[in-house]
């Protein structure tokens, strides 16, 4: 590149700030033109820098002709939608690490790119510092993609990691995560699962190269998951994780969710504990391949925006139509998502139940006659008030049928209460 590649950058949070400190110490082919940040407080970090290529108006960045990359790190979707659209009708490339926007709008934004003859990259939107989009796009573009499995949220890692170490409960460890800055102080996205979900989202989009509508893809999170359950889970060789999951890659019909799963011990990711993630994907032929790493925090996640950055600076440097690779194509064909009721699981069940005879029977006969074939059925510990707590797990059934049980599980007056069910990773 004989000339610098001009850019502009929205926002210097806690990633932004990253962007710019990693450009500022180790990259000399790009130069910051603008930096749109309200957040008076943010800029006096930078007193050092050149006080003119601040603004607190993001419109700026977007009408100024030299700008070629417009960096959106302000997250959410409002107001980053219109402005990364109004950027895209200016001709300007995007990089961002927005995988909620991506996740919610990115069909819009990736046909407007098309019209526009502009690439957006957003290699930081999952698993932060982990390569992975680029990997899906690129060098795994051989394979026809079978399975993929991620621990995408590496806060809900780090409680299930302390709980199971600590064996305190979701509520203390989330607690002391927030006293530490580790968790939000709204940690409801990542609690209930939306984050993980906008980030599988994406994965699916590329493993199949058609849109996944987020509204479509099924998500529970972690606030359901026990100590108690930890400590069973343990026992029958598992660790219990919050998985993005891909399954069975069938074109017509994909299976796309998120959900807690007990992990046996000897998967890969089973391993992947604290606020790491990982993302293991299977293809043919590829078999199987993992990549883990830091999946969130300011310089792990800068690695992957500036990257983005760098890739799309040395292209438009040599070409008029960079990265073809890189474009999403899939922007014009839906996914059609499995309904969850129709997905075929392994479980682990857990209820409490009346300590009297021929409870184990009754509960064998539900699972027998819808379908359910129990690979285990064990009776844990006695209660307090006399209550016996049972373990059961299945062999691969169908969640509707499994339902259906625990619906008559429910009504028999001998199961006080189903406390939880997991599904369980093959
Ligand atoms: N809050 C996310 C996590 C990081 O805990 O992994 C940003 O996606």
């Amino acid at each position: 590149m004989d000339k610098k590649i001009q850019i502009g950058l929205l926002g210097i949070g806690t990633v932004g700030s990253g962007v710019l400190e990693t450009i500022l110490n180790h990259v000399s082919t790009l130069e910051i033109k603008k930096i749109a940040e309200k957040d008076p407080a943010k800029i006096g970090q930078y007193l050092h820098l050149p006080q003119g290529i601040f603004t607190d108006n993001a419109e700026e960045l977007i009408n100024d002709t030299d700008i070629k990359i417009f960096v959106e790190l302000i997250g959410g979707i409002n107001p980053a939608l219109g402005l990364i659209k109004k950027a895209i009708q200016n001709k300007k490339h995007i990089v961002t690490a927005n995988k909620e926007l991506i996740a919610k709008h990115g069909k819009e934004l990736f046909e407007l790119a098309e019209k526009n003859n502009v690439v957006i990259l957003y290699e930081a939107a999952v698993g932060g510092g982990i390569p992975i989009i680029m990997p899906l796009k690129q060098s795994l573009s051989a394979n026809k993609i079978t399975g993929m499995a991620g621990i995408l949220n590496g806060t809900t890692n780090y409680i299930l990691t302390k709980m199971e170490q600590e064996g305190s409960s979701f509520e203390e460890v989330l607690k002391e995560a927030q006293k530490r800055g580790y968790a939000e102080a709204d940690p409801t996205a990542d609690m209930q699962g939306y984050d993980a979900a906008y980030k599988i989202a994406i994965l699916a989009s590329l493993a199949f190269n058609k849109n996944v509508d987020i509204n479509s893809v099924y998500k529970e999170g972690i606030v359901g998951i026990s100590p108690v359950d930890i400590g069973y889970a343990k026992e029958f060789g598992y660790k219990i994780k919050l998985i993005g999951l891909v399954q069975n890659g069938e074109i017509e019909n994909i299976d796309v969710r998120v959900h807690p799963m007990l992990v046996p011990e000897e998967h890969p990711i089973s391993g992947i504990d604290g606020v790491l993630n990982a993302i293991v994907i299977e293809g043919e032929p590829v078999s199987r391949v993992m990549f883990s790493g830091p999946g969130a925090g300011k310089f792990p996640t800068a690695s992957s925006v500036v990257g983005d950055i760098l890739s799309l600076a040395h292209e438009i440097s040599v070409t008029d139509y960079p990265m073809p690779m890189m474009r999403f194509s899939g922007a014009g064909k839906d996914a059609v998502l499995k309904d969850i009721s129709e997905t075929n699981n392994k479980y682990y069940i857990r209820v409490t139940a009346v300590n009297t005879p021929g409870v184990m029977g009754e509960l064998g006969t539900i699972c027998g006659r819808n379908s359910i074939n129990l690979s285990g059925i064990v009776q844990k510990e006695m209660i307090e008030d006399g209550s016996a707590m049972i373990v059961l797990l299945t062999e691969l059934a169908r969640e509707k049928d499994v339902q259906k049980a625990l619906g008559e599980m429910g009504e028999n007056p001998k199961i006080k209460e189903i406390n939880n069910l997991i599904r369980v990773m093959e």
